[in-house]
């Protein structure tokens, strides 16, 4: 089996943090489509959006997908609109574990209320819209994921530890120390996920 893993979500809810953290354990590099394609243009994505819609962004989005999905031995975090493409979707079931890391609308909102970065949250109702965007995307993030986590009030370090166990027992013998509820820990070992 691949050792790719591939983090599918909305946004906020932590493919990118837990995504880190998790290739850190895994000893494996990490990606971030978004990141990537910042990168590569000179630009950012609230950018892209304004010059080329959503529909430049979505092209630019797969293009680095079926490239990124293809490395042997990655973790990479998606951006949350990334299942919308059928052949996204079937790139990511095909080349590695896809996880769907998912959360409420209403977390994911307290911890994006004041997030300017993300183009399709500036409207007047962004608590709206998460909701929209989720009954649209769930079946398809659905549908891709080989496991689906609640991401909830765990940190980080829960996060990686389940993962890591779900998906190789083999090598999970050693989780990162999960600081007891209330207690802050180690910021690394536990942190929240956005
Ligand atoms: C988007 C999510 C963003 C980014 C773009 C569109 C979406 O990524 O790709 O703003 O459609 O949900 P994150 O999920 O990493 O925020």
């Amino acid at each position: 089996m691949s050792r790719n893993v591939f983090l599918v979500g909305l946004m906020g809810a932590g493919k990118t943090t837990v995504g880190r953290a998790l290739a850190r354990r895994l000893r494996l590099p990490f990606l971030d489509s978004d990141h990537e394609i910042e990168a590569r243009t000179g630009v950012s994505v609230r950018t892209i959006f304004e010059l080329e819609g959503e529909i430049g962004f979505r092209a630019r989005e797969a293009a680095m997908i079926a490239e990124l999905s293809g490395r042997p031995g990655v973790v990479l975090a998606t951006g949350g609109g990334a299942v919308l493409d059928p052949a996204n979707r079937a790139c990511l079931r095909a080349h590695g574990t896809v996880i769907y890391l998912r959360a409420r609308p209403e977390d994911l909102f307290r911890r994006m209320r004041h997030d300017r970065d993300r183009p399709l949250l500036q409207t007047g109702d962004p608590l709206g819209r998460l909701r929209e965007l989720l009954e649209v995307r769930r079946p398809l993030y659905e549908e891709t994921a080989h496991l689906t986590l609640d991401t909830g009030d765990q940190g980080v370090a829960r996060l990686v530890n389940r993962i890591e166990r779900e998906l190789f027992p083999a090598i999970a013998g050693n989780p990162l120390p999960v600081p007891p509820a209330g207690e802050t820990g180690d910021g690394a070992a536990d942190s929240a996920v956005s």
